[in-house]
């Protein structure tokens, strides 16, 4: 059996969350990520009959039964994964029951996944319907993305109009759109369920006031997602307190859309 934090997934967790909070984005225990392994890749690691021990994660996740992830813990800094992903990360399969979750190494010191599993899974089992690759749930708290939260109205089209009309490209990226939830009570099956709602038609999703889903199917597609928003809500703040002369227009996102071929919320331009 190889060594697991030899493991390119156990790598791949330490590396993006250790890129993750230098860029800010995740304060003490702030963002959580989940990621979707395969039970032939972990089994090169792990003994798939040994459960540590069983966690109940209090919803139903019944179409995950079987399914591994890699989750990072609650209550956990992304500072310390690096130096110690043991204690900081855990891998879990979802139990026949559909409502356990098998714990087969990782948080070490008695702990467990994170308190926003329900919304992670839930965002899992809508996005796979989507697209069979999907493999990352991804949620952090990038700064300026929040910072305009509280300037401008939390509604899904004019948000992301905002964003597009900031960087060219944003269309390219993320041309679904993001989806904008209220503020709400968060680590609850509540706000679980109303971002899997919002999952079926974007893979981007703000959480009022309080962070940004991403899904994706690997770490670089998503992180490159909630990468882009982040950087066009830069702009917006950088630019919206001073006097506009320059906008991209409507005409233009559709033209770059139109180029690119890419099937986007026409209904989102003013045409
Ligand atoms: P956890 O520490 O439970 O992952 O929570 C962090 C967070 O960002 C809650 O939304
Ligand atoms: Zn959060």
């Amino acid at each position: 059996m190889k060594n697991i934090l030899t493991a390119p997934f156990v790598e791949e967790m330490r590396k993006t969350t250790a890129n993750m909070y230098r860029l800010g984005w995740d304060e003490r225990n702030g963002g959580n990520i989940s990621y979707m392994l395969e039970e032939s890749e972990v089994a090169e690691y792990l003994d798939l009959n040994n459960v540590i021990r069983t966690i109940p994660t209090g919803f139903d996740a019944s179409e995950l039964i079987g399914k591994i992830f890699i989750v990072t813990g609650t209550g956990k800094y992304f500072k310390n994964i690096d130096a110690d992903p043991e204690t900081n990360l855990g891998i879990i399969r979802i139990a026949k029951d559909g409502t356990t979750a098998e714990l087969l190494w990782g948080y070490k010191d008695g702990g467990k996944f994170t308190s926003e599993l329900p919304a992670h899974l839930m965002s899992h089992m809508v996005r796979l319907k989507k697209n069979p690759e999907n493999r990352i749930i991804m949620h952090t708290h990038p700064t300026y993305t929040l910072a305009m939260n509280f300037v401008h109205e939390l509604e899904e089209r004019s948000f992301t109009r905002s964003l597009w009309k900031t960087c060219t490209e944003c269309i390219v990226v993320f041309p679904d759109g993001v989806g904008v939830l209220p503020w709400m009570v968060c680590g609850t099956n509540e706000i679980g369920i109303a971002t899997a709602k919002k999952m079926e038609e974007y893979r981007l999703v703000i959480w009022g006031m309080h962070g940004i889903y991403g899904a994706g199917k690997d770490m670089d597609e998503t992180f490159g997602l909630i990468e882009t928003v982040e950087k066009a809500a830069q702009l917006y703040m950088i630019a919206s307190t001073m006097p506009r002369v320059n906008t991209i227009e409507d005409h233009e996102l559709k033209a770059v859309a139109e180029s690119f071929g890419l099937k986007y919320r026409a209904d989102f331009l003013d045409l």
